[in-house]
C-alpha cells in the first residue's frame, strides 16, 4: 500500500497503521480469515466470539469446551496469517464470557472488545489482573456517555484499572443496538452527538491512570469521507463492520454476502432480538414469520446468553445467525448496518482499505482547500 497521511490508531503501545477496527461479527462472520486480512492491510482485525463453537462437531453436547477450542484455534490461525493486530469481540451477556476472555488472554490476543452489557468480572477469575499484567488491551463498547462513565467509574473503584480504549457505537450500526427502538431515529442519539459526549466522559480518567484513552466511532461509517468527519469530531479511529461483511475474505458464505449486495433500503429493519435488545437485520420470510407470531422450534441445551429466556424466546438467535452465516437464509437471517443497501459488489479487503484511505485523503484536501480543517491534524 502506498504511503498516506491518515493518522495511525494507538491504543497504549499497540499501533495500527490505518485507524480502522473491523467490528466483530458473530456468529462466525468475522473469524481468522477476515480478521487477518484486515490486519494485513494495516487495520485491526477482530474475531467475533459469540457462538464461535457452533461449527464444532461436539457443540450440542459440550458447548463450553467447543467454544474455548474454536476460539483458541481461530486466534492461532489469525496470528499465523498476519503480524498485524488481532482482537476478539465479546458479548458480556454470554454465560461463558469470562472463560473465553481467559482463553483470549492466554492466546495473546492483542485486544479484547467488550460489548452488550456492563463488563464487570468475577474477582476470583483474576481476569482483570491478567489483563493489567499482560499485553492484551481492553476496549469497551458503549452507546452512551452514561454507560462509559459507569464502566470507567466501576473499574477504577473495583480494579484500580480502566479500559484502554472506548468504541462508541451509534444507532446506525449492525447487529444488536444499545438503544431503545424510539431512540434509533432520534437526532439526540446520533453518533455525531454521542461521540463528543463520550470523549468528555472519559477524559477525567486519563490523568489519574496516566494514559491516553482513544475513543473510536462506530455505526454507519461507510466512506473515507465519513472517517475524516468523525476524526475531525475527535475520534482517534473508527470501527466498521458492514463494509467488511461484503468482502471476499469475510468468513460467511457467498449467499450471506449476496444478501448484502441485493438488499434495498426498505429491506433493512429493526427487530426485537431474544437477547433483549433491538437489532438491525435484512428482512426475509423467517423474520416475517417471527413478526407474525410463529414460534420456531427451540432446543436449548447450552443457555448461551444470560439475557435470553429460551422458554419465551420465539426462536434461537444463535442458531438463526449461524444458519445465515452458512448461507441458509430460510432458517435464519442476516444482521446488517443501516448503510448496507449502498453495497453493490463484493470487493477484497485490500481494495476496500485502499479506497477508504483515498477517500479520507480527498476529504482532507477538500477541507484544507476550503479552510475548514480544524482539529486532530496529524
Ligand atoms: C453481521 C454483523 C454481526 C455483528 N455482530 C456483533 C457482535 O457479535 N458483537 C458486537 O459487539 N457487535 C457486533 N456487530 C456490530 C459491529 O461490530 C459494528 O460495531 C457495527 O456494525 C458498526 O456499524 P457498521 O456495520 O455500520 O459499520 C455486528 C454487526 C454486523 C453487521
Amino acid at each position: 500500500m502506498k504511503s498516506n497521511n491518515i493518522p495511525k490508531l494507538r491504543i497504549g503501545d499497540l499501533e495500527a497503521r490505518i485507524p480502522i477496527i473491523q467490528g466483530g461479527m458473530s456468529v462466525g462472520v468475522s473469524l481468522s480469515g477476515l480478521a487477518s486480512a484486515v490486519a494485513n492491510e494495516g487495520g485491526i482485525g477482530i474475531i467475533g466470539v459469540s457462538g464461535i463453537g457452533m461449527l464444532e462437531p461436539d457443540f450440542a453436547k459440550n458447548f463450553r469446551e467447543a467454544n474455548k477450542r474454536a476460539l483458541s484455534q481461530e486466534i492461532r490461525k489469525a496470528k499465523e496469517a498476519t503480524a498485524g493486530p488481532i482482537g476478539v469481540n465479546f458479548l458480556v451477556a454470554l454465560t461463558d464470557y469470562e472463560e473465553l476472555l481467559l482463553v483470549a488472554i492466554e492466546e495473546k490476543a492483542d485486544l479484547v472488545c467488550l460489548g452488550a452489557g456492563l463488563p464487570l468480572m468475577n474477582p476470583k477469575t483474576a481476569a482483570v489482573d491478567r489483563l493489567r499484567e499482560g499485553s492484551t488491551k481492553v476496549v469497551t463498547i458503549v452507546s452512551s456517555a452514561r454507560a462509559a462513565k459507569i464502566i470507567f467509574t466501576q473499574w477504577a473503584k473495583k480494579y484500580h484499572h480502566v479500559p484502554d480504549a472506548v468504541v462508541v457505537e451509534g444507532p446506525l450500526a449492525g447487529g444488536h443496538l444499545g438503544f431503545k427502538k424510539e431512540q434509533i431515529e432520534d437526532p439526540d442519539y446520533a453518533l455525531e452527538k454521542l461521540l463528543p459526549e463520550v470523549i468528555a466522559a472519559i477524559r477525567p480518567f486519563e490523568e489519574p491512570f496516566g494514559k491516553s484513552i482513544p475513543v473510536i466511532a462506530a455505526g454507519g461509517i461507510y466512506t473515507g469521507a465519513d472517517i475524516y468527519k468523525f476524526m475531525q469530531l475527535g475520534a482517534s479511529g473508527v470501527q466498521m463492520a458492514t463494509r467488511f461483511a461484503a468482502t471476499w475474505e469475510c468468513d460467511a458464505s457467498p449467499k450471506f454476502k449476496e444478501a448484502y449486495v441485493k438488499c434495498r433500503k426498505e429491506d433493512i429493519v429493526i427487530i426485537n432480538s431474544p437477547v433483549g435488545l433491538p437489532g438491525r437485520a435484512i428482512r426475509n420470510k423467517y423474520l416475517d414469520e417471527v413478526s407474525a407470531g410463529i414460534k420456531k422450534p427451540i432446543k436449548c441445551p447450552w443457555r448461551c446468553l444470560k439475557t435470553c429466556d429460551f422458554t419465551k424466546a420465539p426462536y434461537c438467535i444463535a442458531l438463526a445467525l449461524t444458519n445465515a452465516k452458512r448461507g441458509d437464509l430460510v432458517e435464519g437471517f442476516a444482521f446488517v448496518g443501516a448503510n448496507a443497501y449502498r453495497i453493490d459488489k463484493i470487493v477484497s479487503v485490500k481494495e476496500l482499505m485502499e479506497s477508504l484511505v483515498e477517500e479520507y485523503e480527498e476529504a482532507k484536501s477538500k477541507a484544507i482547500q476550503s479552510g475548514s480543517e480544524t482539529l486532530n491534524d496529524p
